[in-house]
């Protein structure tokens, strides 16, 4: 490609507290949703036990090893590192009312370190937990008091770190709760409509109320969304099909519709009527949707098919959710659709429907890293499964839309968020870790490692040109 991102462009990797941190009890931390599903977001619910067993436990301890860790991204080149902050370190219970001193010193080391790498971080306030004790006294995100539980550890935050974390985001993948409840919002899976929709739209004030303070806080900050960006495609040119697959698509859009418009759209009334949903919406909640972000981030891993037809199920794994396979596309070892082209489309439809800027702040391949006889991993799938989505991202810049940078997901292997393993490898970085906890923790560079590298320092002049399939 002799397009060259531009030199704003960030260009980094995403983690997340309870995927690598470890130490779950350290310093003070607070069980959070996230300790009590052992199997990940789409196993079993847990009550702890003393000797009992989760991988998020010790993760691959960047709690400890994170100076080795940021060391090896800065190598890279990292100019952006995405995190998260585990909202237990700080309320250990959620409704404290003061913050845990200890959990809020681990997160200036952090941000110490980044600082002596020159790495922007991008800091999400909540990834897939909250404190377990809001999830069980309160019914989670049902309850209207964990707005203010929520926005009493945001103004914590921005007030602890504003003066050097400038990029914010508020929950990552605030859809989720559509698909997997406790996970999004601390309900049980088997909620019913009217609780989850209202628990969203608590975590919606709470997130538009976050971007207030950190307005308010921090002046010269950026604070956007985090949306799964789970596209559907038609699975064919029936009208039927095109209404349906807008239908669909509406289920995810109607998130970042409020956060960056500041309301409900009017699509949202029809569908809580047929629903029997009311919601609870006060006027001061109204008032407080009006904050909208500044700009928009989403994951991107897949897209699928919607059809207006019954008899096509939905057989397609898609992250958190399921969708119809299209049969244009290859799909990973866990059955995720790969879909370079779709990312264009994807940006230029946001950029169109918001005019804000974007962020890519999850993308990449979880698959199986097997060593050869001399320990390296040659791992040219996720060379080429990165090559052909920057190389969109490239197209996409190149047709007028504005991205912020591009985060890939987990640039050090860490544990699975859906499924709990180690084994689905993400990273540019082997961790010598398995499924059952075997393994010495250490770090080594894989060959996309090197890749990633020099991508970056020719800020994407050295992409190849995808040679099959899509283009
Ligand atoms: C996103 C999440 O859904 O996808 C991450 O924000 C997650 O936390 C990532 O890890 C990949 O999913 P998985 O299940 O392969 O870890």
């Amino acid at each position: 490609m002799s397009f060259q991102f531009p030199e704003s462009f960030l260009w980094g990797g995403a983690i997340a507290a309870n995927q690598v941190e470890g130490a779950y009890l350290s310093d003070g931390k607070g069980l959070s949703t996230s300790d009590v599903q052992p199997k990940g977001a789409h196993g079993e619910l847990v009550d702890r036990k003393a000797g009992d067993y989760n991988i998020k436990d010790t993760a691959i301890d960047f709690y400890h090893r994170y100076p080795e860790d940021i060391a090896l991204f800065a190598e890279m080149g990292f100019t952006c590192l995405r995190l998260s902050i585990a909202w237990s370190r700080i309320y250990p219970n959620g409704d404290d009312l003061e913050p845990n001193e200890a959990g809020l010193a681990y997160y200036d080391r952090i941000f110490n370190e980044l600082e002596k790498h020159d790495i922007t971080p991008l800091v999400t306030l909540s990834h897939y937990e909250m404190p377990l004790n809001l999830a069980k006294q309160y019914q989670g995100w049902a309850s209207r008091d964990v707005i203010e539980c929520f926005t009493r550890y945001a103004k914590t935050v921005f007030e602890r770190y504003g003066h050097r974390v400038k990029r914010w985001l508020t929950f990552n993948e605030i859809n989720v709760t559509l698909h997997e409840p406790f996970t999004g919002s601390g309900l049980p899976r088997d909620c019913t409509e009217q609780t989850r929709f209202q628990a969203i739209h608590h975590q919606l004030v709470a997130s538009a109320k976050a971007v207030k303070l950190c307005h308010d806080i921090i002046p010269d900050a950026k604070i956007g969304n985090m949306i799964l960006g789970a596209m559907l495609y038609p699975l064919t040119c029936h009208p039927s099909d095109m209404v349906k697959t807008l239908m669909q698509n509406r289920e995810w859009l109607m998130f970042g519709d409020i956060q960056a418009r500041g309301y409900y759209p009017s699509y949202m009334t029809r569908k809580f009527r047929d629903m029997g949903v009311e919601l609870n919406i006060t006027p001061e909640d109204e008032e407080a949707l009006k904050e909208t972000i500044d700009f928009i981030s989403f994951s991107y891993y897949m897209t699928g098919c919607a059809s207006a037809d019954p008899k096509q199920a939905d057989n397609a794994d898609a992250n958190m959710l399921q969708m119809i396979a299209n049969p244009y596309l290859k799909a990973s070892e866990w059955g995720w659709q790969i879909d370079p082209v779709g990312l264009r489309y994807l940006l230029n439809f946001l950029y169109d429907r918001y005019q804000k800027p974007l962020f890519i702040v999850e993308n990449g391949l979880g698959a199986k890293d097997v060593p050869n006889e001399s320990g390296e991993i040659i791992d040219d799938y996720r060379i080429t499964y990165l090559n052909d989505h920057l190389y969109q991202v490239g197209e996409a810049i190149q047709d007028g839309v504005e991205v912020m940078g591009y985060t890939s997901w987990g640039p050090i292997d860490l544990v699975s968020a859906s499924t709990a393993q180690l084994s689905k490898r993400y990273g540019f970085i082997y961790v010598d870790r398995d499924d059952n906890g075997e393994g010495s923790l250490a770090r080594s560079r894989k060959k996309s490692f090197y890749w990633y590298q020099d991508i970056i320092q020719s800020r994407g002049a050295t992409l190849a040109a995808p040679d099959q399939g899509q283009s």
